[in-house]
């Protein structure tokens, strides 16, 4: 079975095809950051309007490089929420135009899931039940996986989510947008001891995080700090992440004992940073990441997860709907 997969929830447009028998052919992603950089943040109209501009080379980009048809294709799948609503709808739009136009199915894939099962596509892929620890821009939660469409909420963050943090943090040390991956550099540089920011909820006896007061400890840090030079953000930068490092990796342990899981799948954009990465490696953990280039959003978890919901059996849509607001585990 061929599957089409759009990803268009928020700033990047990614497009995949994936087999069934013979693994994912190939993907293709457009980053709108450098466009909305200059704005400090994602400016929905403008992401909508590319959205719009690239989703049909990038398809036929796909499919020259997997060399395969329109025609050739089985299903498509789309990221139906959550996002922004004008940014769905362009991936929306143009799977049900495909499905209608060639008479194939046309399957809605919850975000979410794309970003949990992402590690499945790896050659080290984890077997279910596992334990995740999704952190991505809009979300840090603590999931029992037992299965495709099972998923149980076992914690949650209560303010920002960790990519978030970052990305707030990033800012005030001037780091541009979204600066995650250039904290995380900067971090590199910093000194451990030379500061210490508070470590949010890690001894809450709940697997839940908070991380608006951490972002608020560093801007403290930051203001006291007038004249701020690289090596003061490079310590600012390394404090934070050791802080919010720390107390994921406490709670994902915590999440584990309780559940009698050791298996942990850590997905979503945060998933790439290199110190995350670090601790959890070094802990009793058996730990599974997606490929670097699967960690943020992209079309390639959509077409898997679209794929899995196909093989299962799940009924296509039967009308044209995206969801801005979705939660999974009432999916
Ligand atoms: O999963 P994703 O692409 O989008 C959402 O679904 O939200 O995640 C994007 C988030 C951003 O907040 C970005 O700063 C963060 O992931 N991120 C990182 C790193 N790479 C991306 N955060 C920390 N360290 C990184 N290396
Ligand atoms: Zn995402």
């Amino acid at each position: 079975m061929l599957i089409l997969g759009i990803e268009s929830s928020c700033d990047e447009t990614g497009v995949a095809l994936y087999d069934t028998e013979e693994g994912l052919l190939s993907h293709a992603l457009h980053s709108q950051i450098a466009m909305h950089g200059e704005y400090g943040g994602v400016v929905p109209e403008l992401a909508s309007r590319d959205h719009i501009r690239r989703v049909l080379p990038l398809s036929r980009e796909v499919l020259a490089k997997s060399k395969r048809t329109l025609q050739q294709i089985d299903g498509i799948a789309y990221t139906k929420g959550p996002g922004l609503a004008g940014a769905l709808l362009v991936g929306a739009s143009v799977a049900a135009s495909l499905g209608y136009a060639l008479k194939k199915p046309v399957i809605g894939v919850h975000h979410l899931e794309g970003h949990l099962l992402s590690p499945l596509l790896s050659k080290r892929a984890p077997g279910f039940p596992f334990l995740a620890l999704l952190v991505s821009g809009g979300h840090t939660q603590l999931v029992r996986v037992e299965g495709l469409g099972q998923y149980e909420l076992l914690g949650d963050t209560l303010d920002d989510a960790a990519g978030e943090a970052f990305d707030k943090t990033a800012k005030l040390l001037g780091l541009g947008y979204p600066g995650g991956a250039a904290l995380s550099r900067l971090a590199e540089k910093g000194n451990p001891s030379r500061f210490r920011l508070p470590r949010p909820m890690i001894n809450s006896g709940d697997l839940d995080f908070s991380f608006s007061g951490l972002k608020t400890a560093a801007l403290t840090l930051v203001k006291s700090h007038p004249d701020l030079d690289e090596q003061t953000r490079a310590d600012i930068a390394r404090a934070f992440q050791d802080a919010i490092v720390e107390v994921l990796v406490k709670k994902a342990k915590d999440a584990a004992k309780r559940s009698n899981l050791e298996r942990l799948v850590v997905a979503g954009g945060v998933s790439a940073n290199s110190e995350l990465r670090r601790r959890l490696d070094s802990s009793r953990l058996d730990v599974y990441y997606p490929e670097l280039e699967f960690c943020t959003d992209n079309g390639a978890m959509i077409a898997y997860a679209g794929a899995l919901r196909f093989l299962s059996g799940a009924l296509p849509e039967k009308d044209f709907a995206v969801r801005a607001r979705w939660d999974l585990f009432s999916a």
